[in-house]
């Protein structure tokens, strides 16, 4: 299968074949997938071990800022290229995969395009060239999904400001040398009151938190972060004053591209285990995909997996021609999530009884699809990203 948006950069139009560079990024990250995050992968999810040392190697492959300028280290790819890496990573390992979009997404992206040329040498660099992890930090005990309601504030103390505040459910949250952080200036201000800071892992004040014993995506890492008096050079705030709410809107919009490419990898990844399975296993004397029952579950996997991945196609080549992506990204990640739990549940009933037992995969991406409608918005989110843009004359 190879539909994709040719020459995006200077054709509007929808052509089914991959560049050249695409297909080598998509083989690169499926031999990566099959010979490096493959063998280790139901420990880590058992143990909630974060792969450090693939995370490394990731980087050395370009993925960890693949759609980031080669002037700041980045591999300089499109957005389309991105989803392809991000799918076939989190056909066998979605922890590895968040770990690389949050990176890509909601921290190299918010830099490279509205960071100073300070920020973008000083961090941007290190970042792209996984040298460093970035963690995006929106999330508040009571902020989840209702993103002004800030309760993390940074006073202006006129050269730094002063943060305090408490941020839950932060991806990378333990492993981060740097942290994007959204803080309230002025109440009083609503989402213009709202900005996004740079902090320094090492900063006085700032404390990791307890990491989160999760459901799925569990060789990823999620903590608490606690901001107790930081001293934030002014300096390391992103944009104009008040632009932090808009900051995060924007990115959080590409941030679900790469969610919507990870819940299409999962679906995807469980599809295959159930093809394969379901040409081995043999029940009432032939094999279990001869049996209609099964037969039409595939072809429904296959047929959801593939409208799925399109609408993720098209948001990524809405971003790339320069033009909205909001409401794109919203049904990509809204489809592409649903598709991913409903075909989990199904490739683990597929498999039978081995489908619930770790070695066979199918019970791992069954938990780990569950946090795609969760994360970066849940699905009543996209709904309302959705539902205000068809509404809205
Ligand atoms: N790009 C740029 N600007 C945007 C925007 C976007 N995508 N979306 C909204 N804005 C702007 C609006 O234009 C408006 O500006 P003006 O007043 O100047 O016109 C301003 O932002 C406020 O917009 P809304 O009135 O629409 O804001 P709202 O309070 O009604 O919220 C919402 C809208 C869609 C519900 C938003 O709050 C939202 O997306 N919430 C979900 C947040 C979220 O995704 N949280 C997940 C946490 S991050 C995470 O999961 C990371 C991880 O670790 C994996």
């Amino acid at each position: 299968m190879s539909i994709l948006i040719k020459n995006i950069k200077t054709h509007n139009q929808m052509k089914f074949n991959l560049t050249e560079e695409q297909i080598l990024v998509r083989d690169t990250a499926r031999e990566f997938a099959q010979n490096e995050l493959l063998p280790g992968v139901i420990a880590r999810d058992e143990h909630q071990h974060f792969p450090d040392n693939l995370v490394k190697k990731m980087g050395a492959l370009g993925f960890m800022g693949i759609m980031v300028d080669p002037k700041y280290g980045g591999s300089g790819m499109d957005t389309l290229s991105y989803t392809l890496m991000i799918e076939e990573l989190s056909k066998v390992d979605a922890s590895a995969a968040v770990i690389v979009s949050v990176n890509n997404s909601l921290v190299c992206f918010g830099l490279e395009a509205y960071g100073t040329d300070k920020q973008k040498e000083k961090y941007l660099t290190k970042l792209a060239k996984g040298e460093y992890i970035g963690a995006f930090c929106l999330s508040e005990p009571e902020a989840g999904s209702d993103a002004t309601s800030q309760s993390t504030t940074a006073i202006d103390k006129g050269d730094h400001y002063l943060l305090d505040g408490t941020k839950n459910w932060i991806t990378n949250g333990g492993r981060a040398q740097i942290y994007l952080v959204v803080a309230q200036t002025d109440k009083s201000k609503g989402h213009r009151g709202i900005n996004v800071f740079i902090v320094e892992r090492d900063t006085a004040g700032f404390e990791i938190g307890p990491k989160e014993n999760k459901l799925g995506i569990r060789g990823s890492d999620t903590h608490t972060l606690q901001f107790n008096g930081v001293k934030v050079p002014k300096e390391n705030r992103i944009g104009a004053e008040g632009f932090g709410f808009k900051f995060a809107m924007e990115t959080l919009s590409g941030g679900r591209i790469g969610i919507a490419a990870q819940a299409v990898g999962i679906a995807a990844g469980a599809y295959e285990l159930a093809l394969k399975y379901s040409k081995q296993r043999k029940a009432f004397g032939k094999e279990i995909h001869k049996h209609q029952a099964i037969g039409f579950k595939l072809a429904d996997m296959a047929t959801d997996i593939e409208a799925a991945r399109l609408l993720v196609f098209k948001s990524a080549n809405d971003k790339d021609q320069g033009r909205s992506y909001d409401t794109s990204s919203a049904m990509a990640k809204l489809y592409a999530s649903k598709v991913a739990m409903q075909h989990s549940v199904e490739a683990v009933q597929i498999h039978g009884g081995n489908g619930f037992v770790k070695e066979y995969h199918v019970e791992r991406m069954m938990r780990d699809a569950k946090i795609t409608q969760i994360y970066e918005g849940t699905s009543e989110i996209q709904k309302i990203v959705i539902s205000r843009a068809i509404l809205k004359d």
